[in-house]
């Protein structure tokens, strides 16, 4: 192979990767997903954000909004993270300012994730943005689920946002939370509703199932950053290699957890093969 024709080939090949970092990093897609069910009375659509990390797509995050209108959603949720815990992050106002919006034009659930958590169960470790995030609270009316539940009474559906501490997002080795835990902090789940558990974290799935949830939305893993193609997403915020759950649809009993790969970013830039989405979830009566 002679020098011109190597170093081409390697132009190409660092283009092509800056152009995928470029577009997977400015681009979302929606993932839909339908669950049938006999216990809910009506169906309903929901649009679920996850990992939102104050990124913005557009002014006033103006396109992440028509793409939520286009879908007519019942409710929107937030499965977690849609700020940045971290004291030098910008745009935490403004991410709330646009939650706000969103719960003005639809009935919205804000799930709670570790970067929110933190702010509640660390209040001496962040100054400057826990008070910019709770002045933002205060002043758009938003409240977080933290650790409650809420009736959709006309479907059959409650939702319950649970708050796990700290150590249940340990790093490298899973701490396992226990369904007896998830009770002691949210009650027991409800076998005669349709029950969903916004549960960030999706590596305590085996709790969730045995708590008892219909549907559990979670986030977290942002699809395991690079998916290798055939194998899966490389790495997730755990520090795990090929996490066992990085996206998509999962089963456990007659628990099904949705994950999603991310509306945003968080420390690391990266995306390959792994575009940033919005979830429209069809729930079916049956
Ligand atoms: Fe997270």
């Amino acid at each position: 192979m002679n020098w011109y024709l190597a170093a081409g080939i390697l132009l190409l090949a660092a283009v092509t990767v800056v152009w995928m970092l470029h577009r997977e990093n400015r681009r979302f897609k929606v993932t839909e997903y339908t669950i049938e069910t006999g216990k809910i009375t009506k169906n309903i659509t929901v649009a679920v954000l996850a990992d939102l990390h104050n990124y913005k797509y557009g002014t006033d995050n103006e396109e992440l909004m028509r793409e939520i209108r286009k879908m007519r959603p019942d409710v929107v949720i937030s499965a977690g993270d849609m700020i940045e815990g971290a004291e030098n992050a910008k745009g935490t106002g403004e991410t709330l300012r646009f939650l706000s919006r969103l719960s003005k034009e639809f009935p919205f659930y804000y799930g709670m994730g570790n970067h929110e958590r933190k702010f509640v169960q660390e209040p001496d470790k962040y100054q400057k943005v826990r008070e910019e995030f709770f002045n933002a609270l205060e002043e758009t009316g938003l409240s977080m689920m933290d650790n409650e539940t809420c009736e959709i009474p006309d479907a059959n559906i409650k939702i319950t946002g649970l708050n796990l501490e700290k150590k249940y997002f340990r790093k490298v080795k899973l701490y396992p939370a226990s369904a007896a835990h998830i009770d002691r902090l949210v009650g027991k789940s409800d076998r005669d509703r349709f029950h969903i558990l916004i549960a960030h974290n999706p590596d305590q799935m085996e709790a969730y199932a045995g708590w008892g949830a219909d549907l559990v939305l979670s986030g977290h893993v942002h699809g395991g950053m690079i998916v290798i193609p055939g194998i899966g997403g490389l790495i997730s915020p755990q520090l795990t290699l090929f996490p066992k759950y990085d996206g998509g649809e999962y089963r456990m009993g007659n628990t099904t957890m949705i994950l999603s790969r991310g509306i945003g970013n968080h420390t690391v830039h990266v995306r390959i093969f792994n575009r940033a989405e919005l979830l429209c979830i069809h729930l079916k009566k049956i």
